[in-house]
Protein backbone atom coordinates (compact mmCIF):
# COMPACT_ATOMS: atom_id res chain seq x y z
CA UNK A 1 0.00 0.00 0.00
CA UNK A 2 1.46 2.99 -0.85
CA UNK A 3 -0.08 6.24 0.90
CA UNK A 4 -2.00 5.61 4.37
CA UNK A 5 -4.35 8.22 4.45
CA UNK A 6 -8.39 8.77 4.40
CA UNK A 7 -9.19 6.60 1.39
CA UNK A 8 -6.66 4.22 2.82
CA UNK A 9 -9.22 4.25 6.23
CA UNK A 10 -12.87 4.05 4.41
CA UNK A 11 -12.06 1.15 1.88
CA UNK A 12 -8.20 -0.52 1.99
CA UNK A 13 -8.67 -1.10 5.81
CA UNK A 14 -11.51 -2.60 5.88
CA UNK A 15 -11.01 -4.69 3.09
CA UNK A 16 -7.71 -5.95 4.00
CA UNK A 17 -8.99 -6.51 7.86
CA UNK A 18 -11.59 -8.81 6.29
CA UNK A 19 -10.00 -10.36 4.14
CA UNK A 20 -6.62 -11.37 6.65
CA UNK A 21 -9.70 -12.68 9.16
CA UNK A 22 -11.55 -14.91 6.60
CA UNK A 23 -9.22 -14.73 3.41
CA UNK A 24 -10.38 -14.73 -0.44
CA UNK A 25 -12.10 -17.66 -1.80
CA UNK A 26 -13.58 -18.55 -5.21
CA UNK A 27 -14.39 -22.34 -6.49
CA UNK A 28 -12.04 -21.32 -9.42
CA UNK A 29 -9.59 -20.05 -8.14
CA UNK A 30 -9.39 -21.40 -4.31
CA UNK A 31 -8.95 -20.05 -0.81
CA UNK A 32 -6.06 -17.58 -1.41
CA UNK A 33 -4.42 -15.54 1.26
CA UNK A 34 -3.94 -11.25 0.65
CA UNK A 35 -1.60 -10.20 3.73
CA UNK A 36 -0.86 -6.49 3.57
CA UNK A 37 2.81 -6.63 3.77
CA UNK A 38 3.92 -3.21 3.30
CA UNK A 39 3.36 0.10 3.75
CA UNK A 40 5.11 3.19 2.03
CA UNK A 41 3.77 6.45 3.17
CA UNK A 42 5.77 10.23 3.54
CA UNK A 43 6.42 10.21 7.26
CA UNK A 44 5.10 6.66 8.87
CA UNK A 45 3.36 8.48 11.26
CA UNK A 46 -0.01 7.26 10.34
CA UNK A 47 0.97 3.54 9.27
CA UNK A 48 2.51 3.55 13.03
CA UNK A 49 -0.33 4.53 14.51
CA UNK A 50 -2.56 1.85 12.45
CA UNK A 51 -0.12 -0.96 13.46
CA UNK A 52 -0.67 -0.34 17.57
CA UNK A 53 -4.32 -0.43 16.67
CA UNK A 54 -4.59 -3.16 14.18
CA UNK A 55 -3.22 -5.84 16.72
CA UNK A 56 -4.94 -8.93 15.66
CA UNK A 57 -6.85 -7.57 13.12
CA UNK A 58 -3.90 -7.32 10.29
CA UNK A 59 -0.66 -9.38 10.02
CA UNK A 60 2.28 -7.50 10.64
CA UNK A 61 3.32 -5.57 8.16
CA UNK A 62 6.59 -3.31 7.44
CA UNK A 63 6.24 0.45 7.74
CA UNK A 64 8.37 2.27 5.17
CA UNK A 65 8.49 6.34 4.92
CA UNK A 66 10.55 8.68 3.01
CA UNK A 67 11.56 9.50 -0.44
CA UNK A 68 12.79 5.71 -1.40
CA UNK A 69 9.78 4.27 0.75
CA UNK A 70 8.10 2.92 -2.77
CA UNK A 71 11.91 1.26 -3.94
CA UNK A 72 11.95 -0.44 -0.29
CA UNK A 73 8.30 -1.43 -0.23
CA UNK A 74 9.24 -3.32 -3.69
CA UNK A 75 12.05 -5.41 -2.75
CA UNK A 76 9.75 -6.74 -0.70
CA UNK A 77 8.37 -8.77 -3.96
CA UNK A 78 4.38 -7.89 -3.58
CA UNK A 79 2.57 -9.23 -6.08
CA UNK A 80 0.23 -6.37 -5.99
CA UNK A 81 0.14 -2.47 -4.82
CA UNK A 82 -2.12 -0.07 -4.33
CA UNK A 83 -1.12 4.02 -4.82
CA UNK A 84 -3.05 6.07 -2.71
CA UNK A 85 -1.25 9.02 -2.70
CA UNK A 86 -2.48 12.73 -3.60
CA UNK A 87 -3.83 12.82 -6.93
CA UNK A 88 -0.84 14.60 -8.62
CA UNK A 89 1.59 12.05 -6.71
CA UNK A 90 0.45 8.93 -8.40
CA UNK A 91 2.56 8.41 -11.55
CA UNK A 92 6.02 8.18 -9.96
CA UNK A 93 5.08 5.50 -7.85
CA UNK A 94 2.67 3.88 -10.63
CA UNK A 95 5.62 3.72 -12.74
CA UNK A 96 8.09 2.10 -10.54
CA UNK A 97 5.17 -0.57 -9.28
CA UNK A 98 4.59 -1.23 -12.98
CA UNK A 99 8.60 -1.64 -13.62
CA UNK A 100 9.16 -4.14 -10.88
CA UNK A 101 6.37 -6.27 -12.59
CA UNK A 102 3.61 -5.83 -9.89
CA UNK A 103 0.03 -5.66 -10.35
CA UNK A 104 -1.18 -2.07 -9.76
CA UNK A 105 -4.57 -0.17 -8.38
CA UNK A 106 -4.63 3.05 -8.17
CA UNK A 107 -6.78 5.81 -7.31
CA UNK A 108 -9.01 7.74 -9.61
CA UNK A 109 -7.73 9.93 -10.78
CA UNK A 110 -5.43 7.60 -12.23
CA UNK A 111 -3.13 10.32 -13.70
CA UNK A 112 -3.36 13.74 -14.62
CA UNK A 113 -1.72 13.94 -18.40
CA UNK A 114 -2.66 11.26 -21.40
CA UNK A 115 1.12 11.07 -21.63
CA UNK A 116 1.21 9.63 -18.70
CA UNK A 117 -1.32 7.01 -19.20
CA UNK A 118 0.38 5.53 -21.90
CA UNK A 119 3.56 5.31 -20.52
CA UNK A 120 1.75 3.00 -17.55
CA UNK A 121 -0.73 1.20 -20.19
CA UNK A 122 2.49 0.05 -21.92
CA UNK A 123 4.60 -0.40 -19.26
CA UNK A 124 2.02 -3.09 -17.93
CA UNK A 125 1.90 -4.44 -21.44
CA UNK A 126 5.26 -4.74 -21.16
CA UNK A 127 5.31 -7.09 -17.79
CA UNK A 128 2.30 -9.08 -18.39
CA UNK A 129 0.36 -7.42 -15.16
CA UNK A 130 -3.10 -5.01 -14.41
CA UNK A 131 -3.19 -1.79 -14.37
CA UNK A 132 -6.71 -0.80 -12.96
CA UNK A 133 -8.08 2.37 -10.92
CA UNK A 134 -10.14 2.88 -9.15
CA UNK A 135 -14.15 4.23 -9.79
CA UNK A 136 -16.42 3.28 -6.71
CA UNK A 137 -19.36 5.14 -7.67
CA UNK A 138 -19.71 2.92 -10.30
CA UNK A 139 -20.62 0.17 -7.69
CA UNK A 140 -22.92 2.18 -6.43
CA UNK A 141 -26.03 0.35 -6.39
CA UNK A 142 -28.13 3.77 -7.74
CA UNK A 143 -25.15 3.86 -10.99
CA UNK A 144 -25.70 0.29 -11.56
CA UNK A 145 -29.43 0.51 -12.34
CA UNK A 146 -28.81 3.94 -14.31
CA UNK A 147 -26.02 1.80 -16.73
CA UNK A 148 -29.05 -1.13 -16.79
CA UNK A 149 -31.40 1.10 -17.93
CA UNK A 150 -29.20 2.84 -20.33
CA UNK A 151 -27.94 -0.98 -21.42
CA UNK A 152 -31.41 -2.12 -22.00
CA UNK A 153 -32.58 0.70 -24.08
CA UNK A 154 -35.43 1.59 -21.41
CA UNK A 155 -33.56 5.19 -21.16
CA UNK A 156 -32.70 6.44 -24.71
CA UNK A 157 -30.31 8.60 -26.27
CA UNK A 158 -28.57 10.95 -23.37
CA UNK A 159 -29.34 15.04 -24.50
CA UNK A 160 -27.63 16.63 -21.71
CA UNK A 161 -27.35 16.55 -17.59
CA UNK A 162 -25.60 17.82 -14.63
CA UNK A 163 -23.70 16.21 -11.75
CA UNK A 164 -22.49 17.96 -8.22
CA UNK A 165 -20.53 16.68 -5.60
CA UNK A 166 -19.37 19.28 -2.58
CA UNK A 167 -16.86 18.06 -0.13
CA UNK A 168 -16.34 19.45 3.19
CA UNK A 169 -13.83 22.05 4.35
CA UNK A 170 -12.33 20.72 6.51
CA UNK A 171 -10.78 19.30 4.04
CA UNK A 172 -9.22 21.38 2.36
CA UNK A 173 -8.51 23.27 5.66
CA UNK A 174 -7.34 19.62 7.47
CA UNK A 175 -7.10 16.82 5.71
CA UNK A 176 -5.59 17.78 2.81
CA UNK A 177 -3.57 21.17 3.55
CA UNK A 178 -0.45 19.25 2.97
CA UNK A 179 -0.78 19.06 -0.57
CA UNK A 180 -4.00 21.48 -1.64
CA UNK A 181 -1.88 24.21 -2.91
CA UNK A 182 -1.72 24.90 -6.46
CA UNK A 183 -4.89 21.78 -6.47
CA UNK A 184 -8.54 21.95 -7.72
CA UNK A 185 -11.34 19.59 -6.24
CA UNK A 186 -12.31 19.48 -10.06
CA UNK A 187 -9.77 16.97 -10.50
CA UNK A 188 -10.30 15.24 -7.36
CA UNK A 189 -13.80 14.88 -7.83
CA UNK A 190 -14.89 15.45 -10.95
CA UNK A 191 -13.54 12.43 -12.32
CA UNK A 192 -16.15 10.20 -10.90
CA UNK A 193 -19.01 11.86 -13.27
CA UNK A 194 -17.01 12.24 -15.87
CA UNK A 195 -15.77 8.04 -15.67
CA UNK A 196 -20.01 8.09 -15.12
CA UNK A 197 -20.67 9.09 -17.80
CA UNK A 198 -17.77 7.90 -19.87
CA UNK A 199 -18.63 4.35 -18.80
CA UNK A 200 -22.72 4.66 -19.31
CA UNK A 201 -23.42 6.43 -22.07
CA UNK A 202 -20.16 5.92 -24.16
CA UNK A 203 -19.89 8.29 -27.01
CA UNK A 204 -16.56 10.65 -28.40
CA UNK A 205 -15.12 13.35 -26.00
CA UNK A 206 -15.24 16.44 -28.11
CA UNK A 207 -14.50 19.56 -26.06
CA UNK A 208 -14.00 21.04 -22.62
CA UNK A 209 -14.74 24.09 -20.87
CA UNK A 210 -14.30 25.19 -16.74
CA UNK A 211 -13.89 28.13 -14.94
CA UNK A 212 -13.78 27.98 -10.95
CA UNK A 213 -13.73 30.16 -8.15
CA UNK A 214 -10.96 30.96 -5.82
CA UNK A 215 -9.74 32.90 -2.32
CA UNK A 216 -10.84 30.63 0.31
CA UNK A 217 -8.56 27.76 0.51
CA UNK A 218 -5.95 30.34 -1.26
CA UNK A 219 -5.42 33.93 -2.51
CA UNK A 220 -8.07 34.99 -5.00
CA UNK A 221 -6.00 35.11 -7.36
CA UNK A 222 -3.66 32.58 -6.58
CA UNK A 223 -3.44 28.64 -8.43
CA UNK A 224 -5.63 27.38 -5.52
CA UNK A 225 -9.50 26.77 -6.14
CA UNK A 226 -12.27 26.61 -3.79
CA UNK A 227 -14.76 25.32 -6.49
CA UNK A 228 -14.17 24.35 -10.71
CA UNK A 229 -17.73 23.55 -12.45
CA UNK A 230 -16.36 22.39 -15.80
CA UNK A 231 -18.59 21.26 -18.99
CA UNK A 232 -18.22 18.42 -21.04
CA UNK A 233 -19.25 17.76 -24.49
CA UNK A 234 -19.54 14.13 -26.06
CA UNK A 235 -20.60 13.06 -29.67
CA UNK A 236 -22.59 9.66 -30.44
CA UNK A 237 -22.52 7.32 -33.39
CA UNK A 238 -25.74 8.65 -34.75
CA UNK A 239 -23.91 12.37 -35.07
CA UNK A 240 -25.53 14.00 -31.98
CA UNK A 241 -24.27 15.41 -28.87
CA UNK A 242 -24.67 15.53 -25.37
CA UNK A 243 -23.21 18.52 -22.75
CA UNK A 244 -22.53 17.57 -19.21
CA UNK A 245 -21.92 20.11 -16.25
CA UNK A 246 -19.68 18.90 -13.37
CA UNK A 247 -19.77 21.20 -10.69
CA UNK A 248 -17.31 20.48 -7.22
CA UNK A 249 -16.21 22.11 -4.12
CA UNK A 250 -14.37 21.81 -0.92
CA UNK A 251 -15.21 24.57 0.89
CA UNK A 252 -19.15 23.44 1.77
CA UNK A 253 -19.65 24.22 5.31
CA UNK A 254 -18.66 21.53 7.75
CA UNK A 255 -22.32 21.84 9.67
CA UNK A 256 -24.02 20.84 6.32
CA UNK A 257 -25.92 17.63 7.15
CA UNK A 258 -24.31 15.33 4.74
CA UNK A 259 -20.65 14.37 4.80
CA UNK A 260 -21.02 15.04 1.12
CA UNK A 261 -23.77 16.71 -1.27
CA UNK A 262 -24.01 14.51 -4.59
CA UNK A 263 -26.71 15.01 -7.12
CA UNK A 264 -27.13 13.76 -10.78
CA UNK A 265 -29.44 15.16 -13.16
CA UNK A 266 -29.74 13.05 -16.47
CA UNK A 267 -32.12 14.01 -19.22
CA UNK A 268 -32.78 11.51 -22.23
CA UNK A 269 -35.08 11.57 -25.53
CA UNK A 270 -37.25 9.67 -23.29
CA UNK A 271 -36.83 9.71 -19.72
CA UNK A 272 -35.19 11.77 -17.13
CA UNK A 273 -32.85 10.47 -14.15
CA UNK A 274 -32.38 12.09 -10.77
CA UNK A 275 -30.20 10.66 -8.31
CA UNK A 276 -29.42 11.77 -5.15
CA UNK A 277 -26.83 9.89 -3.37
CA UNK A 278 -26.97 12.06 -0.24
CA UNK A 279 -31.06 11.80 0.37
CA UNK A 280 -31.59 8.36 -0.22
CA UNK A 281 -34.38 8.35 2.83
CA UNK A 282 -32.32 8.94 5.98
CA UNK A 283 -32.66 11.34 8.25
CA UNK A 284 -31.35 11.31 11.87
CA UNK A 285 -30.80 13.84 14.59
CA UNK A 286 -28.69 12.95 18.27
CA UNK A 287 -27.87 16.24 20.25
CA UNK A 288 -24.85 16.62 20.62
CA UNK A 289 -23.71 15.06 17.54
CA UNK A 290 -25.06 15.91 14.53
CA UNK A 291 -24.38 17.12 11.81
CA UNK A 292 -20.67 17.59 13.08
CA UNK A 293 -19.26 14.10 14.58
CA UNK A 294 -22.46 12.20 12.70
CA UNK A 295 -24.00 13.60 9.64
CA UNK A 296 -28.31 13.72 9.62
CA UNK A 297 -28.38 12.41 5.91
CA UNK A 298 -25.66 9.53 5.76
CA UNK A 299 -24.58 7.35 2.80
CA UNK A 300 -24.62 4.14 3.91
CA UNK A 301 -24.09 2.37 1.08
CA UNK A 302 -20.16 3.75 0.17
CA UNK A 303 -18.35 2.03 3.57
CA UNK A 304 -20.94 2.26 6.45
CA UNK A 305 -20.17 0.92 9.62
CA UNK A 306 -22.72 -1.46 11.17
CA UNK A 307 -23.48 -4.13 13.93
CA UNK A 308 -25.02 -6.92 11.96
CA UNK A 309 -27.95 -9.03 12.62
CA UNK A 310 -25.48 -11.91 13.61
CA UNK A 311 -24.03 -9.39 15.86
CA UNK A 312 -20.76 -8.87 14.41
CA UNK A 313 -19.35 -5.62 13.48
CA UNK A 314 -18.66 -4.87 9.85
CA UNK A 315 -17.86 -2.17 7.82
CA UNK A 316 -18.89 -2.41 4.24
CA UNK A 317 -20.10 -0.82 1.18
CA UNK A 318 -19.57 -0.18 -2.39
CA UNK A 319 -15.98 1.39 -1.86
CA UNK A 320 -14.70 -1.59 -0.03
CA UNK A 321 -16.37 -4.02 -2.80
CA UNK A 322 -14.69 -2.03 -5.66
CA UNK A 323 -11.26 -3.32 -3.77
CA UNK A 324 -12.31 -6.67 -3.52
CA UNK A 325 -13.33 -7.03 -6.73
CA UNK A 326 -10.02 -5.73 -8.21
CA UNK A 327 -8.12 -8.51 -5.90
CA UNK A 328 -10.73 -11.02 -7.17
CA UNK A 329 -9.98 -10.35 -11.06
CA UNK A 330 -6.18 -10.89 -9.90
CA UNK A 331 -6.69 -13.83 -8.24
CA UNK A 332 -8.36 -15.32 -11.61
CA UNK A 333 -5.35 -14.19 -13.62
CA UNK A 334 -3.12 -15.84 -11.33
CA UNK A 335 -4.97 -18.71 -10.04
CA UNK A 336 -7.70 -18.99 -11.34
CA UNK A 337 -6.49 -21.84 -14.16
CA UNK A 338 -3.51 -23.48 -15.92
CA UNK A 339 0.15 -21.29 -16.30
CA UNK A 340 -0.43 -21.60 -19.47
CA UNK A 341 -3.67 -20.12 -20.08
CA UNK A 342 -2.62 -16.89 -18.00
CA UNK A 343 -2.11 -14.43 -20.75
CA UNK A 344 -5.82 -15.38 -21.76
CA UNK A 345 -7.01 -15.00 -18.21
CA UNK A 346 -4.91 -11.26 -17.84
CA UNK A 347 -6.43 -10.33 -21.51
CA UNK A 348 -10.28 -11.08 -19.97
CA UNK A 349 -9.19 -8.84 -17.06
CA UNK A 350 -7.21 -6.48 -18.82
CA UNK A 351 -10.64 -5.76 -21.26
CA UNK A 352 -12.83 -4.66 -18.20
CA UNK A 353 -12.92 -0.60 -19.07
CA UNK A 354 -14.80 0.12 -16.17
CA UNK A 355 -11.39 0.03 -14.64
CA UNK A 356 -8.74 -0.93 -16.80
CA UNK A 357 -6.32 2.20 -17.52
CA UNK A 358 -6.33 1.49 -21.13
CA UNK A 359 -9.75 2.06 -21.19
CA UNK A 360 -9.82 5.63 -18.76
CA UNK A 361 -8.20 7.79 -21.64
CA UNK A 362 -11.27 10.25 -22.23
CA UNK A 363 -11.44 10.88 -18.10
CA UNK A 364 -7.57 11.78 -17.86
CA UNK A 365 -8.20 13.21 -21.34
CA UNK A 366 -11.04 15.60 -19.66
CA UNK A 367 -8.65 16.00 -16.47
CA UNK A 368 -5.70 16.94 -18.67
CA UNK A 369 -8.00 20.07 -20.22
CA UNK A 370 -9.59 20.81 -16.64
CA UNK A 371 -5.78 21.41 -15.48
CA UNK A 372 -4.51 23.18 -17.95
CA UNK A 373 -8.00 25.23 -18.71
CA UNK A 374 -7.33 26.28 -14.77
CA UNK A 375 -3.48 26.78 -15.04
CA UNK A 376 -4.34 29.66 -17.77
CA UNK A 377 -7.04 31.03 -15.83
CA UNK A 378 -4.21 31.39 -12.91
CA UNK A 379 -2.16 33.28 -14.88
CA UNK A 380 -4.90 35.64 -16.01
CA UNK A 381 -6.05 34.13 -19.19
CA UNK A 382 -9.71 32.10 -18.49
CA UNK A 383 -12.01 31.20 -20.59
CA UNK A 384 -9.91 28.95 -22.55
CA UNK A 385 -11.45 25.51 -24.33
CA UNK A 386 -10.00 21.99 -25.12
CA UNK A 387 -11.06 20.29 -28.10
CA UNK A 388 -10.35 16.58 -28.40
CA UNK A 389 -9.19 15.60 -31.83
CA UNK A 390 -9.62 18.50 -33.96
CA UNK A 391 -7.44 19.71 -36.42
CA UNK A 392 -4.52 20.79 -34.61
CA UNK A 393 -3.81 17.68 -32.39
CA UNK A 394 -5.44 14.78 -29.85
CA UNK A 395 -5.61 17.69 -26.79
CA UNK A 396 -5.76 21.05 -27.89
CA UNK A 397 -6.26 23.89 -25.68
CA UNK A 398 -7.43 27.17 -27.18
CA UNK A 399 -7.48 30.52 -25.76
CA UNK A 400 -9.53 33.91 -26.36
CA UNK A 401 -7.08 36.21 -27.90
CA UNK A 402 -4.56 33.84 -28.61
CA UNK A 403 -3.74 32.55 -32.24
CA UNK A 404 -1.72 29.84 -31.46
CA UNK A 405 -3.03 26.86 -30.11
CA UNK A 406 -1.40 25.24 -27.40
CA UNK A 407 -1.24 21.29 -28.09
CA UNK A 408 -1.44 19.45 -24.75
CA UNK A 409 -1.30 16.00 -26.24
CA UNK A 410 -0.63 15.06 -30.04
CA UNK A 411 -1.90 11.69 -30.78
CA UNK A 412 -5.56 10.90 -31.21
CA UNK A 413 -7.16 10.43 -27.77
N1 LIG B 1 -12.13 6.52 -4.40
C1 LIG B 1 -12.51 7.66 -3.80
O1 LIG B 1 -13.65 8.06 -3.80
C2 LIG B 1 -11.52 8.49 -3.11
C3 LIG B 1 -11.87 9.19 -1.96
C4 LIG B 1 -10.89 9.93 -1.37
C5 LIG B 1 -9.65 9.98 -1.95
N2 LIG B 1 -9.37 9.31 -3.09
C6 LIG B 1 -8.07 9.40 -3.76
O2 LIG B 1 -7.11 8.71 -3.01
C7 LIG B 1 -5.89 9.43 -3.05
C8 LIG B 1 -5.46 9.71 -1.63
O3 LIG B 1 -6.43 10.51 -1.02
P1 LIG B 1 -6.58 10.59 0.56
O4 LIG B 1 -7.87 11.24 0.79
O5 LIG B 1 -6.35 9.26 1.17
O6 LIG B 1 -5.36 11.60 0.88
P2 LIG B 1 -4.62 11.87 2.27
O7 LIG B 1 -4.00 13.20 2.15
O8 LIG B 1 -5.56 11.60 3.38
O9 LIG B 1 -3.47 10.74 2.32
C9 LIG B 1 -2.40 10.72 1.42
C10 LIG B 1 -1.41 9.66 1.86
O10 LIG B 1 -0.36 9.62 0.88
C11 LIG B 1 0.89 9.66 1.55
N3 LIG B 1 1.87 10.30 0.66
C12 LIG B 1 1.90 11.60 0.26
N4 LIG B 1 2.91 11.79 -0.59
C13 LIG B 1 3.52 10.59 -0.72
C14 LIG B 1 4.62 10.13 -1.48
N5 LIG B 1 5.27 10.97 -2.28
N6 LIG B 1 5.00 8.83 -1.37
C15 LIG B 1 4.32 7.97 -0.55
N7 LIG B 1 3.25 8.35 0.16
C16 LIG B 1 2.85 9.63 0.08
C17 LIG B 1 0.65 10.43 2.81
O11 LIG B 1 1.66 10.10 3.76
C18 LIG B 1 -0.75 9.92 3.20
O12 LIG B 1 -0.60 8.70 3.89
C19 LIG B 1 -6.15 10.68 -3.90
O13 LIG B 1 -5.72 10.47 -5.21
C20 LIG B 1 -7.63 10.84 -3.87
O14 LIG B 1 -8.15 11.45 -5.04
C21 LIG B 1 -10.28 8.53 -3.64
Amino acid sequence: MVGLGMIFDETYRPFFERVHRDGLYDRRFGDVDVPLSAVATRTGMRALAYQSESKGKIADFRNLAGADSVDKLLDAEPSFVCVATPDNRHFEPCKKVLAAGCHLLVEKPSVLKLQELDELVELARQQNVLAKVVYHKLLDPDHKKLRTFVADGLLKHVNNGYCSLLEPKQISSGQFAEWIKGRNPGTYVACHYIKLIDFTFGGKLKSVTAGGQRGLVGPAHGPTWDSTQMKLTYEYDDGREAAFDIHTSWVTPDNFPGYVEQEVQFRFDNGVWNGHSRKRGVECTIEGRTPFTTKITMNNHYNGTFVEPWGERAQRGYGVEVIERFVRELAQVEFGGPREQRDDRLAAAASLAYNDLAADRQVVAAVQALEAILAEAAQGRPDGVVRVNGEHGGLVLYRPGQSEPNVLYAPPV
